[in-house]
């Protein structure tokens, strides 16, 4: 039987998601089926069909992503990449990988990006990761605050339903200080805030707290909480979807309210940034129960315009030439001497004979790209090469911010 590859039949979208149950192991829900019709271009979803049956299943949304000084990069994010066990290794999302990265370009978007399931199954096709993530297992009542700081502002439980035009200012004045986030629109939103009917999935429906002072919301945290109890008391725990605030006022008041909801024991949440202010707030950061990890992987598909869509310097105004050599197998488009010249932290990016500086794969650029990484770290790892004394240090003052990149969306 032959496997066919194409764009999924939009009227069978609902039985298409339905179909990555097998290979993800967990159910799609109805709800979680809306929320992806609502946000998705049916057109950039691709399914394998054998027998007029789904196989395999992957889709592309395009959204803006913030890259370094806050402008907003037109991305192909990648996403429902499944392929049933009876059909795994036999090259069907290879085949879909290429298509869709093709078509990204084809569309003029400078890169792709995804969260991997694994990260081993995509770096053969260029990606690089962007931003890590700090998981938090926290014991909320050891924590503690090193200052003693004032209590201020108040907070306030939202309906769910509402709240959308208190939360899209505080989130937009966080994207606009770091590289990583995704551009919301009120349908992303619907998807993000607490469902007006009961979430199908386990414990309590997910709240939304706004925290407001004088000056208005200057934050507010998604959550979700689980009574559980022991013969020596209560051990609640609470799921911490998203916090944002917008000032450090705010970040300091809504993680204090996150650590006192009665009855609760433990905080779990995932995808902050290692930078996250909650290590500097925290009196016992240990209690935190931290691990680090993957978190967004980027596939830069055109160097010149995602190279030129950032700016450059730890203060956005950073000066210097640098000439790449670049490696890229997959996206051979790309391959070959780039000359990055930075003035005043912006950059103009063209092909060049000059002597290269650093030699580097794709997915090293792509690493390099979002500020998360040094060019140092990565020749540490033997990845980077220097060809010409100082090419390390050109680079580590050109790419890194101030701020860690930060994705705190998983999709
Ligand atoms: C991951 C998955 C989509 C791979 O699909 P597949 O059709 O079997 O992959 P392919 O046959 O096209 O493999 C292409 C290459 O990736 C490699 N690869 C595939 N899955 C891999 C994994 N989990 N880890 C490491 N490498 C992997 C293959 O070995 C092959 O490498 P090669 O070309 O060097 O031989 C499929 O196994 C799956 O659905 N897994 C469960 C759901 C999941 O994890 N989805 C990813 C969500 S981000």
């Amino acid at each position: 039987m032959t496997v066919e590859i194409r764009v999924c039949p939009p009227e069978r979208f609902t039985e298409f998601l339905k179909s990555a149950e097998v290979a993800f192991s967990d159910d799609v829900s109805d709800d979680l089926i809306q929320r992806v019709e609502a946000v998705s271009d049916k057109e950039r979803y691709l399914c394998a069909m054998e027998n007029d049956r789904f196989v395999a299943t992957a889709g592309v949304f395009g959204v803006g992503l913030s890259v370094p000084g806050g402008g907003d990069m037109p991305a192909g994010g990648i996403t429902w990449v499944t392929v049933v066990p009876t059909h795994r290794r036999r090259g069907i999302m290879r085949e879909m990988m290429r298509r869709m990265i093709d078509d990204c370009h084809r569309r003029g978007e400078p890169i792709a990006m995804l969260w991997a399931a694994e990260g081993a199954i995509y770096q053969r096709f260029g990606f690089g990761l962007a931003t890590f993530t700090l998981n938090l297992e926290a014991e909320t009542t050891a924590v503690g605050f090193t200052r003693d700081w004032p209590r201020e502002g108040a907070f306030r439980l939202l309906p769910a339903g509402q709240g959308l035009e208190l939360v899209t200012p505080i989130y937009e004045a966080a994207r606009a200080t770091r590289a990583g986030f995704l551009s919301r629109t009120p349908a992303w939103w619907v998807g993000i805030l607490p469902l007006v009917e009961k979430d199908a999935k386990g414990g309590e429906a997910r709240r939304l707290v706004v925290y407001e002072t004088a000056d208005g919301p200057e934050a507010y945290a998604i959550y979700k909480t689980k009574s559980d109890w022991n013969a020596r008391g209560p051990k609640s725990i609470l799921t911490l979807d998203e916090a944002m605030a917008s000032t450090p006022r705010g970040t300091r008041e809504i993680w204090r309210y996150l650590f006192e909801v009665d009855l609760v024991r433990t905080l779990k949440t995932w995808r902050l940034p290692f930078d996250h202010p909650i290590f500097a707030l925290a009196a016992e950061p240990r209690r935190l129960g931290t691990t680090m990890g993957d978190g967004l992987w980027v596939r830069i598909l055109d160097v010149a315009a995602a190279l030129e869509g950032r700016t450059y310097g730890i203060d956005g105004h950073g000066n210097g030439g640098l000439t790449l050599d670049l490696r890229d197998d997959y996206c051979a488009w790309n391959a070959g001497r780039w000359r990055l010249d930075a003035s005043d932290g912006s950059a103009r990016v063209a092909r060049t004979d000059l002597e290269a500086d650093l030699a580097l794969d794709a997915n090293d650029l792509a690493c390099l790209f979002m500020g998360g990484y040094t060019a140092t770290a990565l020749a540490g790892a033997g990845r980077v090469v220097e060809l010409r004394p100082g090419g390390l240090a050109l680079a580590d003052g050109l790419f890194p911010t101030a701020s860690q990149p930060w994705c705190p969306q998983e999709f």
